[in-house]
């Protein structure tokens, strides 16, 4: 089997490279991957020196660089997208080009080559906001920020090139994820590394929205499923049953560094802020696939890693690249 992984070199992306690699002995990765500010080839570091492995630099919108790196590919999984909300509200002309034009390119590359299935890696916040009950695969897709509508776009077209084609797509739809190598622009890895630097973890609003918290490892478990046994033309959801308040995440992030509430910094809420997400995962579980990391463990297990991380998180946040001018852009006016 020989997969081309796009947008390998992010948080997920790395982490299904790095497992694949590592659990199957006959799988061969290419990996495509733009190298963005979020991506990092040090992610990639513990499977660079595999001959299995392969590494190109480029922009899955390239055709011609999407047809050389999937020449020969049995499969094509898509982890490549612009991910970042509030980014997304910042500055949304990105999220459409990778998100909506990057995945139309992707699938005119499996439509002409014959791509025997693509994987198009998606998230629940294209559904919206629910106050009560859980998102099936059936659910309305109602997105609420630029980021989750350019990614319900690159849905609706893989949706379509099935339908239209017969191409044999699939998506997977996942909740919140976490675990290491997570760029500290994200809730979980921010708060840990400022806590860390003895900054202040900066809390939306009233700390009260909800998401359903999947650990990484399970979320590539579950796109593994479906790259192997998916339907052409499904949809899967992918979430952890794990639904809690940002303010529940902020106070075990506080218990297991040993901190008090005076390291939470109360600013301006995000705009069009989801209040919760929740996930039915039924259709997925009947078919064998089930979650396995308990929350409350991965989770500190996550925090420990970070703590025994620095120099993966300071390159990030004190080396060349523009953290510091983004935290600075969207924090400085919101305390
Ligand atoms: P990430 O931001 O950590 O990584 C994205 C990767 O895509 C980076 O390596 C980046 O360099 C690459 N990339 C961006 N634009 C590209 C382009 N035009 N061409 C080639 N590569 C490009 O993202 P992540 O958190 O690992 O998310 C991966 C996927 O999973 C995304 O599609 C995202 O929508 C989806 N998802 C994420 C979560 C989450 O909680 N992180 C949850 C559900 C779904
Ligand atoms: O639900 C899946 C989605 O989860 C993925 O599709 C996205 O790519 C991923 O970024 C994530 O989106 P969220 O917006 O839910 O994640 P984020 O970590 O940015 O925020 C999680 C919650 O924490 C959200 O309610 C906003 C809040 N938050 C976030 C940041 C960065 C804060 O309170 N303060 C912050 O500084």
């Amino acid at each position: 089997m020989k997969l081309l992984v796009c947008g390998g070199a992010g948080f997920i992306g790395s982490a299904f490279v790095r497992r694949q690699i590592q659990l199957h002995d006959d799988v061969e990765v290419v990996c495509l991957d733009k190298l963005t500010y979020a991506g990092n080839l040090d992610n990639l570091a513990p499977v660079a020196e595999d001959a299995r492995y392969t590494f190109v630099e480029g922009d899955i919108c390239d055709r011609e660089v999407v047809e050389a790196a999937a020449a020969g590919v049995d499969a094509i999984v898509n982890f490549a997208a612009e991910t970042h909300v509030d980014r997304s509200i910042a500055e949304p002309d990105a999220f459409i080009r990778t998100d909506v034009l990057g995945t139309h390119t992707l699938l005119e590359v499996v439509r002409e080559r014959g791509i025997g299935r693509l994987v198009q890696v998606s998230t629940d916040e294209v559904y919206g906001s629910i106050d009560e009950g859980s998102f099936t695969e059936e659910s309305q897709i109602t997105p609420s920020s630029p980021y989750s509508a350019s990614k319900a776009g690159g849905d609706l077209q893989v949706l379509a090139y099935h339908r239209t084609f017969g191409l044999p797509v699939m998506i997977t739809r996942g909740s919140n994820t976490y675990g290491p190598y997570q760029y500290p622009e994200k809730l979980i890895p921010l708060f840990v590394t400022n806590a860390l630097e003895g900054k202040k973890m900066p809390l939306y609003g009233d700390g009260m929205n909800v998401r359903d918290w999947l650990h990484v490892d399970d979320h590539c478990s579950g796109i593994e499923w479906v790259l192997g046994k998916g339907e052409p033309g499904e949809v899967y959801n992918v979430g952890g049953g794990n639904e809690r308040t940002n303010r529940e995440i902020t106070s075990i992030i506080l218990d297991e560094l040993g901190l008090s509430e005076d390291s939470i910094e109360w600013v301006t809420d995000r705009p069009g802020h989801d209040r919760r997400y929740s996930l039915d995962t039924g259709k997925l579980r009947a078919q064998g696939w089930a979650s396995e990391v308990d929350f409350e463990q991965g989770l500190r297990d996550t925090i420990r890693w970070y703590r025994d991380n620095e120099t993966w998180w300071h390159k990030i946040k004190h080396g060349e690249g523009e953290f510091a001018q983004w935290q600075k852009r969207w924090y400085e006016d919101r305390a």
